[in-house]
């Protein structure tokens, strides 16, 4: 099952919000729908974000208000900062004298170059990330207790994923993971543990205030998390949760490694702080989507007081002091090795 496809002019986008209940393609035929896909979630993840965006571009490649439709392309989300390193190819090709027919084609090589680089750099980041399991499973000798935050899965991306790279990439390694819910859209529940099956991963659920105490108890030996952004001192940003996990492992000495392609790396922001973090609806946090055994069928249901008030920051920020090593497309290492991923 493909995640994202550009086929006969148009943009199939699997459609993350009915997942595990549901696999249903969505078509995007126009910039402005992609725009949508991404603000509602239909397209999530750094990764896949930048993709369906640069795509995006190639649909919006004869509109008259190209530039602006660049414009809400790139900003539909504030958080994740692949899509900026994305457009900077993008523009790079839109700007190339020549007619519109040519135009469009730069931007869909462009776009497919977005593609692949994000496809290449999972698999890398899997390749490397290998090594680390390895090592640590000769060490301990017995099924190594994985855990993660929110879906930074190969849903989140074309394929392999982030975190789950080093997973997909090492089948022989015998892996459990803790899957931790992701208030408010469960992420963790509905995606990464729907493609962990998928992938015959062995794995538990837990709710997201188990994390800390699983961690203390020495039930598990590390964490991988994605990132929507990785700033110049090595702060990540990535969905709200993450930083607590961090908290725990440090506190604990569990080691706590962050997976990241070089686009997710944000050299322009000093410190994480100056990340624009996204607020989503209350709604998200007011109400919950879920199966209904008996009646057959997905519900939405409000978990709250009626007019209860809520606040649906999306992201949070992790300071580097609590990440052990950043597993990379260009290697794993420390902070002070990143601008090793700078790009021109
Ligand atoms: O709000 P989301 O679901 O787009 O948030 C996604 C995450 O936080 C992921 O961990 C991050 O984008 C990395 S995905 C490889």
């Amino acid at each position: 099952m493909h995640t994202i496809a550009w086929k006969d002019g148009s943009l199939e986008v699997l459609d993350q919000r009915l997942l595990p209940f549901q696999t249903q393609y969505q078509t995007l035929s126009d910039w402005r729908s992609v725009v949508v896909a991404i603000k509602d979630m239909t397209v999530r993840g750094a990764p896949i974000i930048a993709v369906a965006a640069a795509y995006g571009a190639v649909l919006a490649a004869n509109d008259p208000d190209f530039f602006s439709a660049l414009d809400e392309l790139e900003h539909a989300r504030p958080t994740a900062v692949n899509v900026r390193q994305a457009f900077k190819r993008i523009r790079r090709a839109a700007e190339l004298p020549g007619s519109e027919q040519l135009r469009y084609q730069m931007l869909l090589n462009a776009a497919r170059a977005v593609e692949i680089d994000e496809l290449h750099s999972c698999r890398r980041i899997g390749i490397y990330g290998k090594t680390l399991l390895e090592t640590l499973w000769r060490e301990k000798e017995r099924t190594l207790n994985v855990m993660t935050h929110c879906n930074a899965g190969r849903l989140a991306c074309v394929d392999y994923g982030t975190a789950t790279a080093p997973i997909y990439l090492a089948p022989e390694i015998p892996v459990h993971v803790w899957v931790s819910e992701t208030r408010p859209r469960n992420q963790g529940f509905s995606l990464t543990a729907f493609e962990l099956a998928e992938r015959g991963v062995a794995h538990t659920l837990i709710p997201d205030n188990a994390a800390g105490f699983l961690i203390r108890k020495g039930d598990v030996d590390l964490v991988i998390v994605g990132a929507d952004r990785v700033t110049k001192n090595g702060d990540v940003v990535n969905k709200i949760g993450t930083y607590l996990k961090a908290l725990a492992a440090y506190e604990s000495g569990v080691p706590f490694y962050v997976a990241l392609p070089s686009a997710t790396f944000d050299p322009s922001l000093a410190t994480g702080d100056q990340t624009p973090i996204e607020t989503r609806s209350e709604e998200e946090v007011t109400h919950i989507w879920g199966y209904d055994d008996e009646r057959n069928e997905v519900r939405r249901l409000r978990i709250v007081p009626q007019n209860a008030k809520a606040v649906n920051y999306g992201f949070d920020v992790t300071p580097a002091k609590f990440v052990t090593a950043y597993i990379t497309d260009k290697g794993v290492f420390g902070a002070d090795k990143l601008a090793t991923l700078i790009k021109n």
